[in-house]
């Protein structure tokens, strides 16, 4: 596949979609030391297209096949096409394998054997869960959703999971739940982060919702996408969908569910209050303080990582599913 960077005069540069401390760090960082690789969004072209050409890009997404779910027919398409799997798994965010784009090769090294989660506070039947115990509780479906990051770029994804309002009967939370919290593996002897030149960043990662956002039929959790497991640059082996807010509500590689009575510190939001609500839902008319959400560059056609100009909708385009809850 032949990878095309066009560079146009709307594409925000990372010292503009970081929050100002950690963009001055790094910064400092990289007049210090040989950063380069840090900042993806100036530097993947070469990594991919020598990677493309080896192939282990495509390694990392060969993944097993789901065999058992199905489709459910009221998320089956969206209103554009499906991004190619290759271009949704070479451009991530996965800030404990660094803060560029192209994290995939390091997020190779996150452990998901043995995985577990554990479901906790305030509910009736605490539960930790193994991938198969997962797999086999909650029947599993595909659902295309759009996909809104906060930087101002989109995809469309095919995501397999269910929906977390399975989750909530399972564990019956009590009328004191009002709040739930989502935990990210951190390790920092395999999670290194950014790099230490940034400072202290408030690991691990978390994200939260009210309960009645949990329990939305939109609220999802993925085990899989394009028909396959999670790879791991995608947060494996299980991550949140929240397709009505922008991209960093959706914690990956969970480890932990917490039902609480207050709402939680998430990660973006304890790093920049003023940029990073925690509602976080996507609104074209309420710009970021520095730079407008009213459009997005969506990938997904091609060829390569090209982009296409569409306007943002309010709530990504989900209103009629949630915006009663506002
Ligand atoms: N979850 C963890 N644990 N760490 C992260 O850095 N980044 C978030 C979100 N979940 C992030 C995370 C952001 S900013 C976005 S846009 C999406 O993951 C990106 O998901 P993708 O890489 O699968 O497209």
């Amino acid at each position: 596949m032949t990878l095309i960077r066009i560079i146009k005069p709307w594409q925000i540069k990372v010292n503009q979609i970081t929050p100002p401390q950690v963009y001055f760090n790094r910064r400092r960082f990289l007049r210090n030391a040989v950063g380069a690789g840090i900042i993806a969004a100036c530097a993947p072209l070469n990594a991919c297209k020598q990677s493309l050409s080896e192939s282990p890009l495509e390694n990392t997404l060969n993944l097993p096949k789901i065999n058992s779910f199905k489709t459910n027919p009221a998320f089956a398409q969206v209103d554009r096409p499906i991004t190619e799997a290759t271009l949704a798994g070479q451009y991530n965010n996965f800030y404990e394998f660094g803060g560029g784009k192209n994290i995939w090769p390091k997020a190779q090294s996150l452990p998901t054997e043995n995985w577990r989660v554990e479901v906790t506070g305030l509910v009736n039947h605490p539960q930790t869960y193994d991938l198969d115990d997962i797999k086999r509780k909650f029947p599993l479906e595909e659902r295309v959703y759009r996909f809104r990051c906060v930087e101002a770029w989109s995809m469309a994804l095919p995501w397999v999971g269910f929906p977390m309002s399975a989750l909530i009967k399972a564990v019956e939370p009590t009328s004191q739940a009002k709040f739930v919290r989502f935990t990210s593996f951190y390790d920092p002897k395999i999670t290194t982060g950014p790099g230490f030149h940034l400072g202290k960043l408030p690991w691990p990662y978390q994200e939260g919702l009210t309960i009645a956002e949990m329990a939305n039929e939109l609220a999802f959790l993925a085990v899989g996408i394009y028909g396959r497991d999670l790879p791991k640059q995608h947060g494996a082996p299980i991550r949140m969908v929240i397709p009505w807010k922008y991209g960093f509500k959706g914690a990956k590689s969970i480890v932990k569910i917490e039902f609480l009575e207050s709402q939680p510190a998430t990660y973006w939001n304890t790093l920049g209050p003023n940029e990073y609500d925690f509602e976080a839902n996507v609104n074209p008319d309420k710009p970021h303080p520095r730079w407008s959400q009213a459009t997005e560059k969506f990938i997904g056609s091609g060829p390569g990582l090209t982009w296409e100009i569409r306007e943002t909708l309010p709530y990504n385009g989900y209103g009629e599913y949630v915006a009663s809850l506002y």
